[in-house]
């Protein structure tokens, strides 16, 4: 392998003084959010272009030299830093936003557009956009794409891949592929969009997307209901769903989440008296929904309690509550974060048992349980762990296959979940997996240490 003289010479033809040495600077790059997981680098290039994003592709497999592509490093799998002293290639730089096709609803984005800034895009032309999560001021478009991000809005719109109708992306090889045109019925063989997105950067780099917009909806109203057991929340999920075509979120979170959020942020429990369960929901609509949304609650049993905003300021302070848990979490320290779905009748049981499956390997930790109730996905997130050690990890994701679910809803396999891929996929899914990539990567340049086990195990 060459050199890092050589590594730094060679990238700083290609990018200039977009490369960066600088130990200070280099540091956010090399850690991920949480903290738990920290590599090492000799150089981070923050190409301007597509051109420049192919040159580094090339001069990387070339000089025969992995490479992580990065986002806005919200990342939560250990899959967007350099664990392995890969050379980060960041994205951020890749700014062109629109203009916006106001007539199909469509825009094409850079991969360093952050989700906030396609949000205000697509508002100011009177759409929405169909994905949200807590980290938009900081999540990329490229990262969305290469994550299939869901977020909070998937059981009315979808994850990312849903909202993709075509990518621009480099490929391993260094060759450009682009299919940016936005048609909607377009069957002309492989959907390399849909089979980039979620790749986590392994099949190639996203340098931008074309994404489908939503209608605005100009009418919200947020309420957080209260209940005496997960199940009796999972039950009135199921009955919003039925019932309300406005519904746009549905989530659940705990009364220990409750308490160490209100406890970090220093805000008021929205309640005068703790209650075991919370579901928080959302609906939108082009009339005011709050109506629809009383009367549906009235036919549900076991509500113990509920708050209800319209404004936009309450509404942002009830979804705080929910959205408030991940940085809550992490002032105990670099959580285990795992983010499974179970089938949504075995939700319930799981959400039950996994504190006791916690119990018994690490009597120490802490288990904290919240998600996107509408979906099946839930976030199982323990403290009191050494950031290495994944006996709990092992437990709880065995106990997820047991039920039949996926070991992961939306934050990727990354370097976090790679030993237990097999838990979801079979040996020959997995075998397919490594003949795509050998073709669009054939010397493993991309995101080598991401997604798929060493080869071997
Ligand atoms: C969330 O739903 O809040 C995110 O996926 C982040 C997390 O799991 O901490
Ligand atoms: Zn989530």
């Amino acid at each position: 392998m060459a050199s890092s003289r050589v590594i730094v010479d060679r990238l700083h033809e290609v990018v200039g003084p977009q490369l960066i040495v600088d130990r200070d600077v280099i540091a956010s790059y090399t850690t991920d959010w949480t903290g738990r997981f920290g590599g090492h680098t000799v150089a981070v290039v923050r190409p301007g272009s597509t051109e420049q994003v192919a040159g580094v592709v090339l001069t990387c497999r070339e000089l025969g030299v992995a490479l992580v592509p990065q986002g806005g490093n919200t990342g939560l799998v250990g899959g967007g830093v350099p664990l392995h002293g890969e050379v980060v290639l960041s994205l951020r730089r890749l700014q062109s936003l629109g203009p916006i096709d106001a007539l199909a609803g469509q825009l094409t984005a850079g991969a360093g557009v952050t989700l906030s800034a396609l949000h205000r895009a697509a508002r100011a032309a009177g759409w929405a956009y169909g994905v949200d999560l807590a980290s938009r001021d900081s999540a990329t478009v490229g990262g969305m794409v290469a994550t299939n991000a869901g977020g909070t809005h998937v059981l009315r719109y979808g994850d990312t891949r849903a909202q993709l109708l075509g990518l621009e992306a480099v490929l391993g090889t260094g060759s450009v592929v682009s299919h940016l045109g936005g048609l909607v019925k377009d069957n002309t063989g492989y959907h390399l969009p849909g089979l980039v997105c979620g790749s986590e950067g392994t099949l190639a780099v996203v340098t931008a997307a074309r994404l489908r917009l939503v209608p605005a909806m100009p009418f919200r109203t947020v309420a957080v209901l209260a209940f005496p057991t997960v199940s009796d929340a999972l039950d009135a999920s199921v009955s919003f769903r039925r019932s309300l075509p406005a519904l746009e979120a549905c989530e659940l979170f705990l009364s220990s989440g409750l308490e160490l959020v209100c406890s970090v942020t220093g805000m008021r429990s929205p309640f005068s008296d703790p209650h075991p369960v919370y579901l928080l929901v959302e609906m939108a609509d082009h009339a005011d929904p709050t109506e629809a949304l009383a009367l549906a609650t009235d036919s549900i049993d076991h509500v113990l309690d509920v708050v209800v905003a319209t404004d936009l300021s309450r509404r942002a302070e009830l979804w705080r509550y929910r959205e408030a848990h991940t940085e809550a979490i992490n002032t105990l320290g670099p959580p285990h974060k795992l983010d499974v779905t179970l089938p949504l009748g075995s939700l319930a049981e799981f959400i039950d048992r996994v504190p006791e499956t916690v119990r018994m390997i690490a009597p120490a930790a802490r288990t904290w349980l919240f998600g996107h109730a509408g979906d099946g996905n839930v976030h199982v997130n323990v403290s009191g762990l050494p950031p290495d050690d994944d006996q709990v990890d092992d437990g709880v994701l065995r106990l997820v296959a047991d039920f039949g679910g996926s070991i992961s809803a939306e934050h990727g396999i990354g370097a976090a979940k790679r030993r237990w891929l097999h838990l979801s996929r079979t040996a020959d899914e997995i075998r397919a997996f490594r003949t795509l990539k050998r073709a669009l990567d054939p010397d493993g340049v991309l995101n080598p240490n991401a997604l798929l086990p060493p080869d071997g195990s």
